[in-house]
């Protein structure tokens, strides 16, 4: 086992993402303050926290959706700066909102593609080429074992777990680098809880690197390498999976300790 340091040099240099004290404040809220974040290629990481604790902000910042006040970015060991999340998406990062952002009102197949069908030209104008469409997207579908009735199906007739599985499909579409989720498993019944954490290992067979926050502690131990806790705007902790139980990330989400943790314990 190197020395401490030299172990965090090495991690830091072999990160494929990595956030340096991240601040932002929404008016007098400080939403996040000195957020620092380690993301490895291939990993999952889980990101616990309370309400309010600023998870959502802090994914925001990655996907672009926010700019922070402060702080730094390292996506493959550059510098970068995302000042929307079109900047982000180009270099491969995904984000699955808490609301989804799904088109209630259009197919399964038009909700993966959202502007980018499949078209044929015919005369110099170029048209919806509607059996590519449903062919192509049946095959996104497949390929994730996301089972939906039909892609022609109103995505408002989907249930949670179907809508959660398109969302997450149509970042595929994308070959994402990183893929973040922001609570895909909540109110969801049990049975599509399991699908959609399947979904999670089978993206990370595929070598896809995921931050998933959710307030389901057992979905993140069940499917996380790393924990990493959040607490009214700061990082208080980070954990390996294996490392860890459900009661300690309790301690940790609420506080009860009164002591926060140094930063010997802060591995990133
Ligand atoms: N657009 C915004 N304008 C003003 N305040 C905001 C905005 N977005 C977030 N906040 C505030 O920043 C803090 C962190 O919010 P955030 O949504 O990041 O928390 P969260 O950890 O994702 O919580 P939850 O688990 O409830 O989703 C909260 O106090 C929230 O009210
Ligand atoms: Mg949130």
């Amino acid at each position: 086992m190197p020395p401490f340091f030299l172990y965090e040099k090495e991690r830091k240099k072999l990160a494929l993402l990595r956030l340096e004290r991240i601040e932002k404040s929404f008016g007098a809220i400080r939403a996040l303050s000195g957020v620092n974040l380690i993301l490895e290629p291939g990993e999952v990481l889980g990101l616990a926290g309370d309400n309010g604790a600023g998870k959502s902000t802090l994914m925001k910042v990655l996907s672009g959706a926010i700019v922070p006040d402060k702080g730094r970015i390292f996506f493959e060991g550059q510098q970068v700066r995302f000042n929307s999340p079109r900047e982000s998406r180009r270099l491969g990062i995904e984000m699955v909102y808490q609301d989804l952002s799904l088109c209630d009102t259009i197919n399964v197949a038009k909700n993966l593609f959202l502007g980018r069908e499949p078209v044929k030209k015919f005369l110099g104008l170029r048209f919806l080429n509607e059996i590519a469409l449903h062919r192509q997207a049946k095959q996104i579908l497949d390929n994730l074992s996301i089972s939906v009735t039909s892609t022609r199906a109103l995505v408002k007739t989907l249930s949670g777990g179907q809508r959660q599985a398109v969302a997450i499909g149509r970042t595929v579409l994308f070959n994402p680098k990183i893929l973040i989720m922001d609570e895909p498993t909540a109110a969801l019944a049990v049975k599509e809880v399991r699908k959609v954490l399947d979904l999670i290992r089978l993206l990370k067979t595929r070598g896809v690197a995921i931050i998933l926050i959710s307030h389901r502690l057992q979905d993140i131990m069940e499917v996380a390498d790393r924990i990493m806790v959040m607490y009214e705007g700061e990082k208080v902790a980070e954990r390996k999976a294996g490392e860890t139980s459900l009661e300690e990330l309790i301690r940790l989400i609420v506080r009860e300790s009164s002591e926060k943790e140094g930063s010997s314990h802060d591995l990133t």
